[in-house]
């Protein structure tokens, strides 16, 4: 079956409603239907400062939290990114494909060095879409689901890797992204035109899945929308109440139309203290079931350590084809 790979970052702790709606949900969809690779991608999460016993626990938190939203290592591999040493072998080759303004172009490269001060952004951060390139080639991936903040870097993975293929011969698969069109972005429930992300300018637009549901309750019920009284999905006029509809949508099965339907003639306020309900229904039991995880982090720990293992098998196939392709003398 063809092959998918995803990663997410450790960094911040609880995932966030836009990751797990943008790209988690369809992990765990695919991993029926695929071959499916998914990591927790510490190697990155070193790109900007980070406190060495934090990137510890989120990284067993992050794990946790993808267990709790339904990956199951009997149909994944689900391993940590550092445990693979495949990943920082294959980007250094890589970066030695890619030229310098090719890297400077990349956007998300830019909004971050100009968060960090350009002077403080690591030479890690600038490389890190090549990192990615390298994690997605090593697994021969078909596909790459994520949400459309990652298409450029899934771009230029297919630029690397047919850069690659046409100077030393077939070697890598050319993969697809995989971006959902109703869930590609999520937008911050206080300033619908932005995305959902945990640099967001206030707390209140950002749901945080392990935020205590009351929290959770009280951010929807006080998202901003318009000063119409009309429910009806339409990103330009009413991205507020656009984004609230695709929420609901998706957690719920519910299609828009239904929901437009549902919502005739009641007002807003009806609108968001159902998705509110709604919210709490599914943030309650992924609390629940991260906590039972993380409880439990000598079968945490095993469970990495059986996806490393057979992360790597398929990673040390990839990088000693390359290697040989680009002219390293085997090691005897
Ligand atoms: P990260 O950790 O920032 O985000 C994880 C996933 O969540 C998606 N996402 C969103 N989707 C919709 N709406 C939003 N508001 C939203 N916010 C985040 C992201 O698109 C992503 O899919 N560079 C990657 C991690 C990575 C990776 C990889 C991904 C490393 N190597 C290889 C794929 C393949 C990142 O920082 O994701």
């Amino acid at each position: 079956s063809p092959r998918v790979l995803s990663g997410i970052q450790p960094t911040a702790g609880s995932f966030h409603l836009g990751n797990y709606l943008g790209a988690v949900r369809q992990w765990v969809a695919l991993q029926e239907s695929h071959d499916a690779f998914y990591m927790v991608v510490d190697l990155h999460a070193i790109t900007v400062p980070q406190d060495p016993a934090d990137l510890r626990a989120n990284t067993r938190l992050a794990t946790a939290q993808l267990l709790a939203a339904g990956l199951d290592p009997e149909r994944c591999t689900l391993f940590v990114q550092s445990h693979v040493p495949e990943h920082a072998q294959l980007a250094w080759v890589m970066n030695c494909l890619t030229g310098f303004g090719e890297a400077s172009r990349m956007t998300q490269f830019k909004d971050k060095s100009a968060r960090h001060g350009s002077d403080r952004a690591s030479v890690g951060l600038f490389t890190y879409p090549i990192l990615q390139v390298a994690d997605i080639l090593l697994y021969q991936a078909n596909e790459v689901p994520v949400g459309e903040d990652q298409r450029q870097h899934v771009e230029l993975t297919r630029d690397l890797a047919e850069r690659f293929n046409g100077r030393f011969g077939q070697t890598f698969t050319v993969p697809k992204p995989y971006i959902l069109k109703e869930t590609a972005k999520i937008f911050d429930l206080q300033d619908p035109s932005i995305k959902m992300s945990k640099s967001a300018s206030t707390p209140k637009g950002l749901i945080n899945l392990l935020d205590d549901p009351k929290t959770t309750a009280k951010k929807v019920k006080s998202a901003v929308t318009d000063t119409d009284t009309v429910i009806r999905y339409d990103t330009a006029e009413k991205p507020g109440i656009s984004n609230l509809l695709t929420i609901y949508s998706t957690l719920t099965g519910t299609g828009i139309a239904e929901l437009e339907q549902k919502y005739t003639g009641k007002g807003y306020g009806a609108l968001k203290t159902d998705l509110a309900e709604v919210m709490v229904d599914f943030v309650t039991p992924f609390r629940e079931r991260t906590q039972q995880y993380l409880d439990d982090p000598e079968t945490l720990d095993s469970i990495l350590a059986k996806g490393a293992e057979k992360a790597r098998a398929v990673a040390a196939e990839t990088l000693s084809q390359t290697y040989d392709k680009v002219g390293f003398l085997p090691a005897k």
